[in-house]
């Protein structure tokens, strides 16, 4: 059980409160503010550091009682939170000590999901991006070796080593081009141009690599946790594997708050659910419940008709949606499951009044 569950402070409120910190610590590093101003603002990050001080404290309370659900990188960073401001208040001079607070950048780190994503897909990617960095190397030392002997004579003072030219390199070949060095000679203009044209294709390929990465490994992900929803739906156990497969990308997940609608009646219907878990409630003349593995919306895609009955959820309710080409596919695959939802949609359309 929490110590201090009041204190608990959660990801949204600690990226704001880390937020406000460092604006605070940019301010005071403007000269011409005044006396009170900078005491509100060293006011503003003694309640931060407080906050973080008590929060780390349930923490670590926590953690004596055997609740390990804060991991240790994520509490080593709380530590430093609290440690580095305090270590500088105790041993720097005044004007300096704010600026430690700067070590607040990291929390936003701790409960970010996007890092160990990115980990992730630099893990998966390191063999392309090694692999484009080594171009880069060669292209960079190549290029700076080629200025140095075109330019050294004209420009000794900016070319006359290798490690000069290479500055000018690094700044042409990430087409930044901060002017400070700039070819003078004919052949020296050549060689820029072709530097600038191969910065561009070098950095594409990088940003190419991480984009596909990052695109697979979202699927890859999505692939996991809807199959793990899937599996809640007994109809899909009908399946071949290929299907499964198939149908697993093809669902999308969604969550439908308590009491919201999920299609209206009249409407044009391009899609069909399936319920995962909780409960939705069909307003026909005798409202009809549904629960974990039915589906509805099968009527609007196998007759090209309006909706016949508004579907609302009667619970928080997770739910698989399939539209109507992904649908097409599926009873094209398994005719069994066509038939099943078929069958349904007839009894269903029967049990509608006439008229
Ligand atoms: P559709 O007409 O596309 O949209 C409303 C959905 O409500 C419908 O498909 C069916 O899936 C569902 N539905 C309509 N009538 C009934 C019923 N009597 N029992 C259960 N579900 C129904």
């Amino acid at each position: 059980m929490s110590v201090l569950p009041v204190l608990r402070i959660y990801a949204p409120l600690n990226a704001v409160l880390a937020a406000t910190g460092l604006v605070a610590v940019a301010a005071l590093t403007t000269p011409d503010m005044s006396g009170r101003s900078r005491l509100a603002l060293a006011a503003v990050l003694a309640v931060i550091w407080g906050v973080y001080l008590l929060e780390l404290a349930e923490k670590l309370l926590r953690r004596r009682a055997g609740d390990v659900r804060d991991r240790t990188p994520a509490i080593a960073i709380d530590v430093v939170a609290v440690l580095v401001p305090l270590a500088a208040f105790l041993l720097v001079g005044t004007p300096d000590r704010s600026l430690y607070c700067a070590v607040w950048l990291l929390k936003p780190l701790r409960d970010s999901t996007f890092f160990p994503l990115l980990g992730r897909i630099l893990t998966n990617e390191a063999r392309n991006l090694i692999g484009v960095a080594t171009v880069f190397g060669i292209v960079l030392f190549g290029v700076a070796l080629a200025a140095y002997m075109i330019e050294r004579d004209v420009q000794p003072q900016k070319f006359g080593s290798i490690p000069q030219a290479m500055w000018w390199a690094v700044v042409t070949l990430s087409t930044t081009g901060y002017g400070d060095a700039i070819p003078e000679s004919f052949a020296g203009r050549v060689l820029a141009g072709a530097v600038m044209m191969s910065g561009i294709g070098i950095f594409a390929l990088w940003a190419g690599i991480l984009a596909t990465g990052f695109y697979q490994e979202v699927r890859r992900e999505d692939f996991v946790r809807n199959w793990q929803l899937v599996a809640a739906v007994p109809l899909f156990q009908k399946l071949g594997p290929a299907t499964l497969v198939e149908i697993v990308r093809a669902l999308r997940p969604r969550i439908v708050p308590a009491g919201a609608v999920i299609c209206r009646k009249g409407e044009t219907g391009d899609q069909m659910f399936f319920v995962v878990e909780g409960r939705v409630s069909v307003a026909t003349p005798n409202p009809v419940e549904l629960g974990p593995g039915a589906f509805f919306g099968e009527m609007a895609l196998i007759t090209g008709e309006p909706r016949s009955a508004t579907v609302s959820a009667t619970t928080v309710v997770s739910l698989l949606s399939l539209h109507s080409a992904d649908f097409q596919m599926l009873c094209s695959s398994s005719p069994e499951i066509a038939e099943i939802i078929r069958k349904t949609a007839l009894e269903r359309r029967g049990a509608a009044p006439k008229g």
